[in-house]
């Protein structure tokens, strides 16, 4: 499907392959706006349904992963009409229905909702050129897409706390060391990495990836007790799929297993 704020394309030699989604408005450092919004949302879940794709990248172009909501677009908001619309919430929140792992690939700058749509995917590979922040304080507002509740989770209350009240910005390195991203990378080895990380997850059987994703998603969301109850009972489904045997039945025979996802 045609967008005009997104490039999409297909990697991997293998069955499965990766759905690689770049935000494409470098002009304004891909400020989301609702059309990039939902453009994302439409390419997010075309790629989830796609039974060919087991993967997704998301990475953003230029200087920057994208730079935020676009503040030209919000600046007239009052409250009666943020508040109405329940603005983000329309086309915001699509990548949390998406079952298949999302990883973003972030090089330069990642702030306000652009760092909370990165904080979204399932995890983050770096490029050292990348900066977080949450800098919505500076223009008088507070992040609205999961900033104040994601960052918190990923790099602790005091980090938090200290990105979200002055604006700072977090360079990779830190971003590493707190906990935010997986991996830091040199910047022209962004895309292979995080592609060659995807395609790892092509590789695996489909049922334990969404299941995996979905268990350790179930972290956030319960008290200890109910996520490991939560987890045993995927650990026992999964001795229902073909994949469970040819796994195991590969390991054993000293071969590469041919999972048939399903
Ligand atoms: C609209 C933006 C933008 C944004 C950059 N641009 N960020 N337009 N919304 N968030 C535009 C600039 O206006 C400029 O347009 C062009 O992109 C290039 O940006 P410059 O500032 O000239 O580049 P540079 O000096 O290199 O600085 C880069 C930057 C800076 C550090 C990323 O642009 C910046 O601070 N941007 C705003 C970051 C921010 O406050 N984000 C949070 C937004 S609130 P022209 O036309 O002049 O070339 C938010 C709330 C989310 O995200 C809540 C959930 C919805």
């Amino acid at each position: 499907m045609p967008y005009e704020y997104l490039l999409t394309s297909e990697h991997g030699e293998g069955p499965l392959k990766t759905g690689l989604i770049q935000l494409n408005r470098p002009k304004q450092m891909n400020a989301l706006n609702d059309q990039v919004m939902d453009e994302l949302g439409a390419a997010l879940l075309a790629f989830d349904e796609d039974e060919n794709i087991g993967c997704i990248v998301l990475t953003g172009t230029g200087k920057a992963f994208a730079a935020g909501a676009d503040i030209a677009a919000m600046k007239d908001y009052d409250f009666m009409h943020a508040c109405k619309t329940n603005f983000i919430s329309r086309n915001w929140e699509t990548m949390r229905q998406v079952r298949k792992p999302v990883i973003a690939a972030v090089a330069g700058y990642a702030l306000g909702g652009g760092s909370e749509v990165a904080m979204m995917a399932d995890f983050i590979i770096a490029a050292e050129t990348a900066k977080f922040g949450q800098p919505e304080i500076t223009v008088g507002i507070v992040p609205g897409a999961g900033g104040t509740q994601r960052l918190p989770r990923a790099v602790g209350k005091a980090k938090a706390m200290d990105m979200v009240l002055t604006g700072r910005m977090m360079d990779a390195a830190e971003a590493e060391r707190a906990g935010l991203v997986s991996r830091v990378v040199a910047a022209d080895q962004l895309l292979p990495e995080a592609l060659a990380a995807a395609d790892t997850i092509c590789g695996l059987g489909m049922p334990s990836v969404m299941l995996a994703k979905e268990c350790v998603n179930r972290a956030f969301e319960s008290p200890l007790s109910d996520g490991l109850a939560y987890e045993r009972r995927m650990f026992h489904a999964l001795f229902g799929t073909e994949d469970q045997r040819e796994g195991m039945d590969a390991f054993l025979t000293k071969r590469t297993p041919q999972f048939k996802h399903r």
